[in-house]
């Protein structure tokens, strides 16, 4: 019998293969110093073609917005191009791709920021404990401490919304078939979102509608470029590293997945925390979400194909993102059909430059 996580999934006038989708996957290796995705990287993405949606790395809005050497871009001419070429070598192999824009506020290192400043985000608050990655004078890539950052004024903010705009109106002519918004995972999105990470006091700050408020914008502005059907968010819900420590997780959740309901958004896409070490997100949870967001509901973090099965076939899930699978096997939708057997990932090439980890992992008929 076939399995319904093979089985495909229409959102709005797109028809994914399948409900495996390939999470977001930083790992650094876009052309140092300016961030362009190059042949490598469509190698890459083009062997996972077979996935229903890839959703690719992270991709900062701005120099700004980085916080990690060789994170893609998507705010310039040449990174423009240079997806192109990726979206291109994606469907040529007949899949389908949306880009994920982030900004990653205080999760940065006066290495990305203009005259060596300080990185931006909602409140002054230093990211304890947490790394960014920059290139040493040697030119080899270190793991650091993020730098303290300064909060954002109500003007900076204005231009961070227009770049989140600008960026998605990029990824559309790069041919994408989604645009995603990352407001996931401690960056700047959730990073005004939590009650611990912002302190404002104007209308960005305080009750959980204002701390709701720039994710909500930034949303807005991008669907002026981007028709609503192609647009998704990714939420992290009850994360706990990268310094949040929200006190209103799911208060946050349900609201937000009540307002992209709203907007008739094709999909919201929701990392669990589990991965990290943080709890499991509960049925009653799910069930919720459920209720709150009509659209396309995808979930990631630590599914085995079984699990991710019984998840799509519970219908609290739609589809089910995997990570560190996706990072190791290529062909990831045709070892579930054969029932496996998977490559194992090796952390220690997950930042690494070059083809190491990257594109090397083999494909079923070479194993
Ligand atoms: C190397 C690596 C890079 C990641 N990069 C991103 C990213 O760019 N954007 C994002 O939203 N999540 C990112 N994640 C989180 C994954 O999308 C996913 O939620 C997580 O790996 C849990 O899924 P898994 O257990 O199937 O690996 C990353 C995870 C790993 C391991």
């Amino acid at each position: 019998m076939e399995l319904k996580l093979l089985t495909p999934l229409k959102t709005g006038d797109v028809k994914l293969a399948n409900r495996v989708v390939m999470a977001p996957l930083t790992r650094c290796r876009t052309a140092e110093p300016d961030n362009v995705p190059t042949e490598l990287n469509a190698e890459y993405y083009a062997q996972r073609a077979s996935a229903g949606l890839i959703i690719s790395e992270a991709t900062q809005i701005s120099r700004s917005g980085q916080g990690y050497a060789g994170s893609a871009g998507l705010y310039t001419d040449a990174q423009e191009a240079g997806w192109k070429k990726v979206v291109d070598a994606v469907h040529a192999k007949g899949g389908k791709m949306s880009a994920q824009l982030w900004h990653v506020g205080r999760m940065s290192h006066a290495y990305f920021q203009e005259k060596g400043g300080a990185p931006v985000a909602p409140s002054a608050i230093a990211a304890e404990g947490s790394k960014c990655n920059i290139v040493l004078d040697n030119g080899t890539h270190a793991f650091v401490p993020c730098d303290k950052p300064r909060a954002l004024s109500i003007e900076e903010i204005g231009k961070i919304v227009g770049q989140y705009r600008d960026s998605a109106a990029r990824a559309v002519r790069a041919g994408f078939d989604f645009v995603e918004e990352h407001a996931a995972n401690g960056y700047l999105l959730q990073q005004f979102q939590a009650t611990n990470t912002n302190r404002r006091t104007d209308k960005y700050g305080g009750p959980l509608v204002n701390r709701a408020r720039l994710t909500l914008e930034v949303l807005d502005a991008m669907l002026e470029v981007v028709d609503k059907e192609k647009l998704g968010v990714r939420l992290s819900p009850y994360f706990n590293i990268n310094g949040i420590a929200d006190a209103e997780p799911e208060q946050m959740a349900l609201y937000l997945a009540d307002e992209f309901s709203k907007r008739g958004i094709a999909y919201l896409s929701i990392a669990e925390p589990s991965w990290v070490g943080g709890i499991s997100l509960t049925e009653t949870f799910k069930k919720k979400i459920r209720e709150a967001f009509s659209g396309v509901l995808i979930y990631a973090g630590e599914y085995t194909p079984e699990k991710a099965e019984e998840a799509v076939n519970s219908g609290l899930a739609d589809a089910i993102g995997f990570g560190r699978l996706y990072i190791a096997n290529p062909d990831l939708v045709e070892r579930i059909r054969q029932g496996g057997p998977y490559n194992v990932p090796d952390r220690s090439t997950f930042y690494t430059a070059g083809s190491k980890g990257y594109t090397d992992y083999p494909a079923l008929s070479k194993t």
